[in-house]
Formats: structure tokens, sequence, C-alpha cells
């Protein structure tokens, strides 16, 4: 087989054999194939595409770049949750105890902020004490003591998938269905789940910025699950505002306490119910959906969501009093208003500023080895739809280095747009997506 071949079959339309796939991968990991040729074959596919199954066999053959985990010492059905990347996105805290509080192990891989979302590792961090950096073990043992653990991604997790991204990166082959399905796909795979709930976020903070794009990677990652034996399921949820009120990394592991001791309602604890719900059918431990809700829902009301929080906290070293006493997470010395600039309604966010925003003040980081500080962020006091005077409050920002503050308020302002007319309602859930076909939820598709 020769690597030119495979290129030029690609570049005419054709599917590639799963032989000629595992040959291009292995041989790319290896060194054998160079870069301008493995650069060659991703814009091929990015230009014709792959049909499902050449995309689960290379989803397959980037998972067997690298080790797998196992996970059989734990029992039970072990599940795990993805989100494509949001802001305000702190549903992993929430969702992952709702779940083992219900008796479904949750062993979950998480990531650190990426551009401009942010990572479950980095708010976890934010906890005094907190290890996410959990040797196999070590994980396995946390799982098995207390229901749950999330910890940082193993390095040696799909090697072929680090090497591809950082080509795509500079080759204008990010945005490909297949490239980024596998992508995905390949990482939650490896790292040992017998079951996956993916949150396809869509809107102007998400990967997808249509709804269309957002069920067609929704299917495709479900496809891949079920071709290679994992039960799959993604949901397709909004991300055209943060999704709670806090973006920055104390504030949100605050805002999901706040949640889980029920005191706060709205869109993130919603979607963390529904995205608890499928993970609970999707690991088989009830017969439908509204089942699965209603599980989530006591786990909730009783108190036993947060108390697994806590297990999980004490388990990693972290200070379960937290809990009890958010004061104990890293503050900000000042809290400065950004206020409204006009009467009206706030017609739109723009998502992706508004992370911009919280990582210029600290709650992100610009380059890769950049420090963040955990205090910092900012907490929205309206949504899309709220009707503003001038002067109102449009959010707390959590303030460390004030000369950060003015471009970081400026950014905000410029995201959060105000209009005289009152906008229409767009749908937090628009569907999900199982092996059964797709359930369309809140919204009707044209
Ligand atoms: N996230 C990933 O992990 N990979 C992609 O290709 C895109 C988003
Ligand atoms: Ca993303």
């Amino acid at each position: 087989m020769r690597a030119v071949d495979i290129i030029i079959k690609k570049r005419n339309g054709y599917a590639l054999s799963r032989e000629e796939i595992e040959f291009f991968i292995n041989g790319y990991v290896s060194g054998a194939i160079p870069d301008y040729q493995a650069s060659a074959l991703l814009m091929a596919i990015f230009l014709k595409g792959m049909d499902s199954r050449e995309t689960a066999d290379l989803t397959l053959a980037m998972v067997n770049s690298g080790e797998r985990v196992d996970l059989s010492a734990i029992k039970g059905i072990k599940v795990d949750k993805h989100s494509t990347g949001g802001v305000g996105d702190t549903t992993t805290l929430i969702v992952a105890p709702l779940v083992a509080a219900c008796n479904v192990p949750v062993a979950k891989m998480s990531g650190r902020g990426l551009g401009h979302t942010g990572g479950t590792l980095d708010k976890l961090e934010s906890i005094p004490g907190f290890r996410v950096e959990l040797d196999r073990d070590e994980f396995i043992a946390a799982v098995q003591a207390v229901g749950l653990a999330v910890i940082s991604q193993s390095k040696g997790l799909v090697p072929a998938d680090k090497m591809l991204y950082a080509l795509r990166d500079v080759t204008g082959t990010v945005p490909s269905m297949p490239l980024i399905a596998s992508s995905i796909m390949s990482k939650k795979i490896a790292s040992g789940a017998d079951a996956i709930v993916l949150d396809v976020k869509t809107g102007s903070g998400a990967f997808m910025s249509t709804v269309e794009e957002s069920f067609d990677l929704a299917r495709e990652m479900v496809n891949i699950g079920e071709r290679l034996g994992i039960r799959t399921t993604a949901l397709v949820t909004d991300m055209d505002q943060p999704l709670g009120m806090a973006v920055g990394n104390a504030l949100e592991v605050k805002e999901a306490i706040e949640v889980l001791r029920g005191e706060i309602t709205g869109p993130l604890a919603d979607v963390s119910l529904t995205l608890a719900a499928y993970m609970l059918l999707t690991a088989g431990a009830c017969r439908d959906v509204e089942e699965g809700r209603s599980m989530a829902e006591d786990s909730l009301t009783s108190g036993r969501g947060l108390e697994k929080l806590g297990d999980m906290i004490r388990q990693q070293g972290g200070d379960p009093r937290v809990l009890e006493d958010t004061s104990l997470l890293p503050g900000a010395r000042t809290v400065i208003p950004v206020k409204a600039g006009q009467d009206g309604y706030i017609s739109s966010m723009d998502t992706e500023k508004i992370g911009i925003s919280s990582l210029i003040l600290g709650a992100g980081r610009t380059k890769k080895e950049d420090p963040i500080d955990p205090g910092v962020g900012l907490v929205m006091r309206k949504r899309v739809g709220d009707r503003v005077s001038k002067g109102d409050i449009l959010a707390d920002f959590y303030v460390n280095n004030e000369e950060a503050f003015p471009e970081a308020a400026d950014i905000f302002r410029a995201a959060v747009r105000i209009e005289a007319e009152k906008p229409g309602s767009r749908p937090l859930i628009f569907g999900a997506v199982t092996r059964d076909g797709i359930r369309h939820l809140g919204f009707k598709p044209e």
C-alpha cells in the first residue's frame, strides 16, 4: 500500500477501506508517513467527506493508536458525558453526582479550558486541595469507593488525535464533520466508558453555529458509537448565551453547588437534569427518559446529589466544607458592575465574546502555559429576552487585575445587544439523537 494512492482515492471521492485507513493512521503515528501527506489526506477528507462506515473505521484506528483505559474492574455500566464546549457550562459538576447518586458509576476524564470555553479540570482545581491527576489505580479505586471520579485525561490516549489536530489547526481542516466526530469519539472511547452521552452545543458560543449542523454532528457521533459497540446518545442544546449565570472557575463551582442545594433553577439546572436523565437511560438504569428525569430530580431534591459531590471532593483530596460555605472558594478583591448603556430588551448575546471577556480577566488562558486565576470572572444578572433600563447592572465582574477590567468590560458590552423589540424565544434543548432516531424537543425542524 502507498500513502499517495490513498490520498488520490479520497481526492477522487471514493470511500477508503478499513485497511487503507489503518495503514494511513498507523503510518502517520509511527513517522513513516510525513506531515505533508497527512495534510493532503486531511484536505481531501475535508472536501470529499467520509461515510459513516469510514468515519467509524477512522475513529477505531485513532483509538488503537494509543492506550485504551480498562474500567472492567468497576462493576456496572460506566457512563461518561461530553460537551462540545461552552461558556458557563458547569453541567459535569452537577450531572456526575446526580447520576452517581442513582448508583450508576461515573468515571470521567475531562479537559482544561480551550479557546473561549471553560474546562472542568480548571473549575475543579479551584476547590482547595482538589487533585485531578490521579493514576489509573487511584481512579478506579475512587470510582469503586464513592461511585464517581473526574480526572485529567491520561497522556497516552489517542496520540493520533494530538498529531492530526495540530495539523488540522494549521491547514484549515478543523471544521470537517468526520474529522470532528472521530476526534471527539476516539477520546471518549479510549477513556473506557461503556455508554456515552454527548451534549452538542449550538449557537454563537459553539463549534457548530447552526442547528442543522449540530444535529448532523450529533448523528455522526451516535453512528460511530453504535458501530463500535458503545451505547451513545447526543443532545443538541443551546449555546446562544452562556448556560448558567456565572462564567469563571470558582464562580461556576459555586453556581453548581447552589443548583445541587436546590437554591437555583433555570437553564443550567434544566440541561443538567436532562443530561442526567439521558445518562441513566443510556446506561440502562431506567425504561424511558421520563423515568430517568424523575430519578435525577429525586437525587437533587433529596440532597443525595450534593452529598455525592462532597464524597467526590473528599476522595480527591479537596475540602468538602465548600459545599456549606462557598466563601472557602478563591475569590476576587473587587466586584465591579457593568451597566446597560440604553433602554430596551436584550436581543442576543455573543457567547464566544462573553467567554473571552472572562478569559481576559484571568479566568482562562491566552497561551497554553498561562496560569489561570480561579477567583475571577463574571456573573450575569440578565438573560436574552430580559427588559433593561439604562444603568441597570448587566453583570458583576469579579476582578483581581484591575488593568484587565476595561478591555474585558468593553468586550462584554459589545457582546450584549440591546434592541427596542423583544426577541422571539429560542429552545434550550433542541432534541436528542439516539440509535432509534431523533426526538425533537421544544422546536419543529423545517
Ligand atoms: N473538539 C475535539 O476534541 N476535536 C475536534 O475536532 C473539535 C472539537
Ligand atoms: Ca469545541
